[in-house]
């Protein structure tokens, strides 16, 4: 589902983070391992403020492992606790309650010496759409009980969903925005299907993924579709591309709109193997 993210949307959502926030310990907030700074909220850091943090860099199975490492190490710089997940097979799950506990050990031990009876974590999930925040409810109570609509607004009273003895995290995620002033943000969003329905040109997108593959995935960009090399004029790509992969009008000419469908979608739906698209040493503006 794509949301429509209009000012008054907005600022619904924060509004209802930000109230769900007075009742959690912790917000675990998911980003997109192949995009872990594009996939996030251009505001978080002043929505979320002062309260503790654990970043999930999920969909783990589908980014590049030595850049996940390198993304981890970035948030850990930051001295937040980054941990790579793939919420949709279960994995690294478990860390996610040891993580919670190491992040709060000390406010929980401040509580203890003041007598206070221990209790379970309170937390809650943020995220923009798509970077898997209902599947990873799901994962984690092991049922289907969490709702997959995104849309913002929606008013429930807040359950609490038991992770073991040690969490509890609220049943609804913050679903928050994603950047929408970056152009090369958007091509990256696209890209991982965070924007399904969009907004871009699906060639630019197509034109800025063989240019990113060019310049830092060359191997497979032969191996997928023979070509080493993105010329100054792309068309002669997308000829080579559209003519391999049969994307012809009834003439004989190449599809050029098809062409571009076909790499976008080889690329969500990992043909050209897990890929990275933000780069530590390249940061993004936040
Ligand atoms: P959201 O609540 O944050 O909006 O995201 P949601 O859980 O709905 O997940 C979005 C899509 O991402 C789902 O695919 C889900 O299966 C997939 N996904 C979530 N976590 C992971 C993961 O760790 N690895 C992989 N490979 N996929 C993951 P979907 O339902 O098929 O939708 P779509 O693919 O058509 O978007």
């Amino acid at each position: 589902m794509t949301i429509q993210w209009f000012p008054g949307h907005m600022a619904k959502a924060r509004r209802q983070v930000t109230e769900k926030l007075k009742l959690v310990d912790i917000v675990i907030e998911l980003v997109d391992a192949r995009i872990p700074l594009s996939s996030r909220n251009p505001m978080i850091e002043e929505i979320i403020g002062e309260k503790p943090r654990l970043v999930l860099l999920n969909k783990a199975d589908m980014a590049d492992p030595a850049k996940t490492k390198q993304w981890i190490h970035y948030f850990e710089e930051q001295g937040i606790m980054a941990l790579a997940v793939n919420a949709q097979a279960g994995k690294g799950l478990q860390a996610i309650v040891s993580g919670a506990k190491e992040i709060l050990k000390a406010k929980f031990d401040r509580m203890k010496s003041r007598g206070m009876r221990p209790r379970a974590i309170r937390a809650m999930i943020v995220g923009i759409p798509n970077v898997g925040k209902s599947t990873l409810i799901n994962r984690l109570v092991k049922k289907n009980i969490a709702k997959t609509g995104n849309t913002p607004g929606v008013t429930k009273a807040q359950q609490w969903i038991k992770v073991g003895k040690e969490l509890e995290l609220l049943d609804t995620p913050g679903i928050l925005w994603p950047k929408f002033e970056d152009q090369e943000v958007g091509y990256k969003l696209a890209l991982t299907g965070a924007i399904k329905d969009t907004i871009l040109n699906l060639q630019d997108i197509a034109v800025y993924a063989l240019r990113f593959l060019e310049a830092t995935y060359p191997d497979r960009l032969e191996s997928r579709y023979g070509i080493k090399e993105i010329p100054e004029d792309v068309v002669e790509s997308f000829n080579h591309i559209g003519a391999r992969r049969g994307c012809l009008m009834a003439g004989g000419e190449i599809n050029y709109d098809k062409t571009a469908e076909v790499i976008v979608r080889d690329i969500r739906n990992v043909q050209l193997g897990p890929i990275t698209f933000d780069r530590v040493e390249v940061k993004v503006e936040d």
